[in-house]
């Protein structure tokens, strides 16, 4: 079923809740009052994230009539400006080197179109962010002159500069009428397909790592996970709470136990399209915020960690994007979902942890809390022998320290694998970078203790170190490991500050040309 479909059958799966004050009548008591508060919401934030991943449809129209846009890079301009109107070009050569979206008078003075200068740069996609940031919002558009820009990349690049997260601002702040532009790709071409996958996982993406951990709980991406699969009829599992232990997942329930119990601790699980022959695993970091634990964070590096489930949301967004796609792929999503709090019952740093497969880790720091869930799903991951396994976590602060907040860092041993994801990220503009599995750093973990530590007690290298104790869990499977931010610390054009997909379009790209 089509996002579009399940959309609209939204309200019937809604759960009711009626506005305003309502009374419950109790046998043998005087009815009491109850207050609905203004944060319960009819649908589950997990769930609405799935379903409003389309709505970045508002901002699309079939051809009709709308204000011509000319987009005109920098280097173009003046030829550009010699091919206007002897009164359009005196108008232009007037505005000295505008850089931003520029009205064209017509004859009578109203507005003929608008010219985009698109400044110089190495990716077309946040250089038309860019230029389509600034034009006058609520109108229709279509794109008249495109220089050499592709029509997938405009309307990606229209989708991503569209995009809000408004769900928590007042009626008044959130943008009026959608700004919206006609589309140039074909409505049944393979071009829109992968356009419109792109935006709704990326919206998907976004939506999800944006709100709050209060309203994204373990709970939530369950819902999230087993909305995605009614959406694609995948089956979706969870494995909730002290249940963890019977199935195995002892890491994921030791670092989950001390959240509350409607936030307990969980695997969650997607299988799709069983009886394919090829078959990928995709894990995703789930940790719905992360405090630190024990090893309590500083109020400054906690406040973003409602984002730490962002390895989670990617694998969601990409598990979409091959289920549309209709890969020929038998695909399972593993998520270990927890909240890393603190509680008497935390686990402790000192604490030794065993994991699925029976290996020992001595806990050295609380805050190394994603490897420890990782290495559970890792191991249940490597269980029906997948010919690719990709993990996406927000698991280091070394990670960013290393590429910078926007470049995800990829670890992988197969060379091939490496490469041909760095260039579907470089075609894709999606850019990622490999770093290496130092294996001489491996010795770093050592314990006499347990079969390994958590982490290396100087954090040189500690995004590798993190790889290397995840390797530990993979046997001989074909795996790599994506370390990334997931999150835009400030605006930029087409990328807003919040929860950002990194590495995802790549990814998908990867998998596509692998598996079809
Ligand atoms: N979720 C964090 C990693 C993180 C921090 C990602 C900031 C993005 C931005 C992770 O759980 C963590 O706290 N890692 C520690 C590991 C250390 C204790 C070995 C880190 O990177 O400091
Ligand atoms: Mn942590
Ligand atoms: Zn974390």
């Amino acid at each position: 079923m089509s996002l579009h479909r399940l959309a609209a059958f939204a309200p019937s799966v809604r759960v009711a809740v009626p506005r305003g004050n309502y009374s419950i009548p109790r046998v043998g008591r005087p009815r009491r009052r109850f207050v609905v508060l203004s944060t319960m919401t009819p649908t589950d934030p997990g769930m609405s994230a799935v379903l409003s991943a389309n709505r970045f449809q508002t901002h699309f129209s079939e051809p009709t009539q709308a204000t011509p846009l000319d987009i005109v890079p920098k280097a173009d301009w003046d030829e550009y400006v010699e091919r206007q109107t002897p009164a359009q070009k005196a108008w232009l050569k007037a505005q000295s080197n505008p850089t931003s979206p520029t009205p064209v008078p017509a004859a009578d003075a109203s507005i003929d179109h608008f010219v985009l200068p698109v400044k110089p740069g190495s990716i077309d996609l946040w250089r038309l962010a860019a230029a389509f940031s600034g034009l006058p919002k609520g109108n229709l558009y279509w794109i008249n002159e495109s220089a050499d820009f592709d029509d997938a990349t405009i309307e990606l690049a229209w989708g991503l500069t569209a995009y809000a997260f408004t769900k928590y601002k007042k009626q008044e702040d959130k943008p009026e009428a959608p700004t919206c532009l006609v589309r140039r790709t074909a409505a049944d071409s393979p071009v829109r397909a992968s356009v419109d996958r792109a935006l709704q996982a990326t919206y998907m993406v976004r939506d999800m790592i944006s709100t709050p951990a209060e309203d994204f709980g373990p709970r939530n991406l369950e819902a999230a996970v087993s909305t995605l699969a009614a959406q694609h009829a995948a089956r979706s599992t969870s494995i909730v709470g002290q249940q963890l232990l019977q199935h195995g997942y002892p890491q994921v329930h030791r670092v989950g136990r001390a959240a509350s119990t409607e936030r307990a601790p969980r695997l969650i699980e997607l299988t799709w399209n069983e009886s394919a022959q090829r078959a990928i695993t995709l894990v995703g970091k789930g940790v719905c915020y992360d405090t630190g634990g024990l090893s309590l964070k500083p109020t400054n590096s906690m406040v973003t960690m409602s984002k730490d489930m962002g390895g989670a949301a990617h694998v969601l967004g990409l598990a979409h994007m091959i289920m549309s796609a209709q890969l020929d792929v038998r695909l399972r999503v593993l998520i270990p979902a927890v909240e890393n709090s603190v509680s008497s019952n935390s686990f402790r740093p000192g604490d030794i942890l065993t994991a699925r497969n029976g290996t020992t880790t001595l806990n050295v720091n609380s805050d190394a809390e994603g490897r420890l869930i990782l290495a559970d799903a890792l191991v249940a991951a490597t269980e029906d022998n997948p010919e690719l396994i990709v993990d996406f976590a927000t698991l280091t602060g070394a990670q960013r320290v290393a590429l910078g907040p926007d470049i995800p860092g990829v670890f992988c041993d197969d060379d091939a694998l490496a490469d041909q994801l760095y260039s579907a990220g470089n075609r894709m503009e999606d850019i990622v970078w490999r770093l290496p599995l130092h294996q001489p750093y491996r010795k770093l973990l050592d314990t006499p203790l347990a079969d390994i530590k958590s982490c290396s007690s100087g954090g040189l290298g500690g995004a590798i170190t993190a790889a290397l104790y995840l390797k530990e869990f993979v046997g001989d499977c074909t795996w790599m490991h994506i370390d990334l931010m997931a999150y835009n610390s400030t605006s930029s054009p087409g990328r807003p500050e919040g929860g950002e997909a990194m590495g995802l379009r790549a990814a998908f790209e990867l998998i596509r040309e692998r598996f079809s």
